[in-house]
């Protein structure tokens, strides 16, 4: 029996956000959301069974997990029945190549590598639908991150129906995303919590009821390549899950001053006629998606911003693959 297997699955950035969730033990979302995968950006996970460990063994970028990590990780392989009583406990060795835990969806990646290389060495050969499924367990977003290209993970009637699936192949459209690093630091509230807490504010119901006029423009945007449309819904959906970040009940603010100065420029330098719009998840850090003809000007104008540590830069990514 194959009771080791390694799986890369790349983060990805929505375009349309998933902030709530209608059922929170089933990770159920409040509302759909679409994607990019970031095809420069992965996670490398590679998990053994084994039946002579006493206990889970996590390494993450060479270090031993924290215990949040450890729980969380073995909640979720009890979840998908993988249990220690029948496969034994796992051996998991999981490497990022960008910083982890500051909005760069981290999650994403972790857990639909997970799900697919824990899977593989437990013998279950599953479909696209069933691993999506299985990695929204561990983490919403990472539902995304198991199809090809750009991603919409759908509201669904039932929990089986509410998994991503690839709108268009990473192939269809050269967009780039420039991430400008404004912190490494770890935040402080995890994404996990946060999604729970969002009807505490006022404005997550009229957010979701307006999600899938959004989520329609978003989808058409994306199959027709229209630039401006994506940009214009993009950064709407944004701003709004961030009003309801800061208005929920304890109050949720990722952005640091620069993330604003960024938001601010990003939309002078597109009234200017470049084409790029900024996006923000849970953190402050500032993704800027161009086209590739705008993406080294803008790059250009980004490295001159004080603040900005870094930027990193990625395409479209394809699905989770077992290597
Ligand atoms: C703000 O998927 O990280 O990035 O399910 O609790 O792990 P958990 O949350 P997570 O949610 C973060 C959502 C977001 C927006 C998005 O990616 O859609």
């Amino acid at each position: 029996m194959i009771n080791s297997a390694s799986a890369i699955a790349h983060p990805n950035i929505a375009f349309i956000k998933y902030w709530g969730n209608r059922d929170d033990a089933l990770r159920l979302p409040a509302n759909g959301s679409v994607s990019m995968n970031l095809g420069a950006l992965y996670t490398r996970t590679t998990v053994a069974f084994r039946k002579d460990l006493s206990e889970h063994l996590i390494r993450i970028n060479g270090e031993t997990a924290d215990s949040q990590a450890c729980s969380r990780i073995a909640k979720f392989l009890s979840d998908l029945s993988l249990t220690p009583d029948i496969y034994g406990n796992a051996e998991i060795i999981s490497e990022n190549n960008f910083p982890i835990g500051a909005g760069i969806a981290s999650s994403a990646s972790a857990f639909a590598a997970l799900a697919l290389a824990a899977s593989a060495a437990a013998g279950l050969e599953l479909s696209e639908n069933e691993l999506s499924l299985r990695a929204r367990y561990g983490s919403g977003s990472a539902c995304r991150s198991i199809p090809d290209g750009f991603c919409e993970w759908v509201y669904g009637n039932s929990s089986g129906e509410s998994i991503a699936h690839s709108i268009a192949p990473s192939s269809h459209w050269d967009l780039t995303d420039l991430i400008a690093v404004v912190s490494r630091k770890h935040k402080k509230t995890g994404s996990s919590k946060g999604p729970m807490s969002a009807l505490t504010s006022p404005f997550q119901k009229a957010r979701v009821d307006s999600a899938p006029g959004r989520i329609g423009r978003c989808r058409e945007a994306i199959l027709n390549r229209d630039f401006a449309a994506l940009a214009e819904v993009s950064e709407q959906d944004m701003i709004m899950m961030h009003g309801v970040m800061m208005t929920q009940d304890p109050p949720l603010f990722y952005w640091e001053p620069v993330s604003l100065e960024l938001v601010k420029l990003v939309r002078e330098w597109r009234e200017e006629g470049m084409e790029c719009f900024a996006t923000l998840d849970a953190g402050p850090n500032v993704h800027v998606i161009c086209t590739a003809g705008s993406a080294d000007p803008v790059r250009e104008r980004l490295e001159k911003i004080p603040g900005v540590d870094e930027i990193l830069c990625s395409g479209p990514g394809g699905k989770a693959v077992l290597i």
